[in-house]
């Protein structure tokens, strides 16, 4: 064969390579979302060989691919304004037409693994101006600070404070929002911090104005247990795989890989913490349809190390699913958005199975053909129904 016929076979090899992605049969547009996560798959590899050559931080050199310069504005019906809430930088978009009566209001945190991400990108964009005219509510769209620069508690207290400074009763007077229907509400991570605040702001009695609803959207809520059907299931499944889950969490904690590498082995709870397993136990926990033939083992234990050092992962304000019931009593109406395809699933119905049983009402929309990040994907039809699913929600509820 001659030269440029090799080339052409390399190059095809490395093209089908990148885009063929196994997916589910039930997915509605396959090739389509083949064809999306493709840039996603490279950007993913280069970042892993970079940092392993020593270039970079894995999350620095995927934050620059996706990096968006753009700046949401106001259109003819959305007034959009980029302020800081106490020092957190968010963007408030507010219905231009006249309203007769206070609005409602949807504070809103978006995804990312808590690394990356950003209010400003597209779909955030999209999704806040569409909440905002459909619902004739006022939204906030808050930024916070990201790992691996900053670890948590940092992304959750910036989240805290911006909302807090939201719910003063001047602000919202400014704003014209009805102190009695405010909601909280985001994606993946942003779902994580949404149920985190939302647990906070009720036992902070410093705070007078309370949530009428959460929305969490295909939220992680647990980093112990990275075996549940749902992680088995969807392993390698495109856009969020077990091993990158893993080290979103473990990053939100530090960037010492130790912490990943005990997690990717099972060696991160110490014994005396493991009472928290009954917490995040899907046999228990799950219904019978998910959990399908998937066999519980019994947790293993590594050394207290670890927890002593990043004591974070077993802290409520990072995993709201540990909290006992106790604390998940009292909690607003609950709107859980959960995707038969994700790692993710299992963390989500395991919640609403804890909140129904601490008698707080939860509205679970299960979605069979949704894979990871499905509500972004605005090249495909699920984005549009999916999105429309949720704005109904916050209509009737909100
Ligand atoms: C503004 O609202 C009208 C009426 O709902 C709609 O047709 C139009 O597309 C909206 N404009 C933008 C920029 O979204
Ligand atoms: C999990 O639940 C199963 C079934 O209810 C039970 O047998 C097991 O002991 C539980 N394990 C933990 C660690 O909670």
């Amino acid at each position: 064969m001659g030269r440029k016929l090799w080339l052409l076979l390399i190059v095809g090899v490395f093209t089908a390579y990148y885009i063929y992605t196994p997916v589910p049969e039930n997915f509605e547009e396959p090739w389509k979302l083949m064809w999306l996560n493709a840039p996603m798959k490279v950007v993913l590899h280069l970042a892993t060989f970079a940092e392993f050559l020593g270039l970079g931080h894995f999350v620095d050199i995927i934050t620059s691919a996706l990096n968006t310069d753009e700046v949401p504005t106001s259109d003819e019906n959305v007034t959009v304004t980029q302020t800081k809430f106490d020092d957190v930088p968010v963007f408030v978009y507010v219905p231009k037409r006249k309203s007769e009566a206070p609005r409602r209001a949807v504070f809103y945190i978006h995804g990312g693994g808590w690394c990356i991400g950003d209010a400003a990108s597209p779909f955030y964009d999209l999704l806040s101006r569409w909440t905002a005219e459909r619902l004739d509510a006022v939204v906030v769209s808050t930024n916070y600070r990201l790992a691996p620069k900053y670890h948590f508690p940092v992304q959750f207290e910036d989240v805290y404070s911006a909302l807090k400074w939201f719910l003063q009763e001047d602000i919202l007077k400014k704003y014209g929002v009805n102190p009695k229907r405010i909601g909280v509400s985001g994606d993946s991570a942003g779902g994580n911090l949404a149920a985190a605040v939302a647990l906070q702001l009720l036992h902070d009695t410093n705070v007078k104005i309370k949530l009428k609803i959460q929305a969490l959207i295909y939220p992680a809520l647990q980093p112990l247990d990275f075996d549940s059907p749902s992680y088995q299931e969807n392993t390698h499944m495109p856009v969020l795989s077990r091993s990158l889950m893993i080290r979103f969490w473990s990053e939100y904690f530090t960037t010492d890989r130790s912490l990943e590498e005990a997690m990717l082995s099972k060696r991160h709870v110490p014994a005396q913490w493991g009472h928290l397993f009954q917490f995040v136990n899907w046999s228990s926990l799950l219904p019978e349809r998910y959990v399908k033939g998937h066999v519980y083992h019994d947790p293993t234990y590594g050394s207290v190390h670890l927890s002593k050092k990043y004591p974070g992962f077993l802290d409520i304000r990072a995993a709201p699913l540990l909290a006992e019931d106790d604390k998940l009593r009292g909690l607003p109406l609950t709107y859980v958005l959960t995707c038969q395809h994700d790692v993710l699933r299992d963390d989500g119905i395991m919640y609403v199975t804890r909140l129904r049983n601490a008698g707080v009402p939860v509205t679970h929309n299960h979605v069979e053909d949704g894979m990871h990040g499905a509500l972004s994907f605005l090249k495909l039809k699920i984005s549009y129904r999916l999105i429309k699913e949720y704005i109904s929600w916050l209509k009737e509820n909100l």
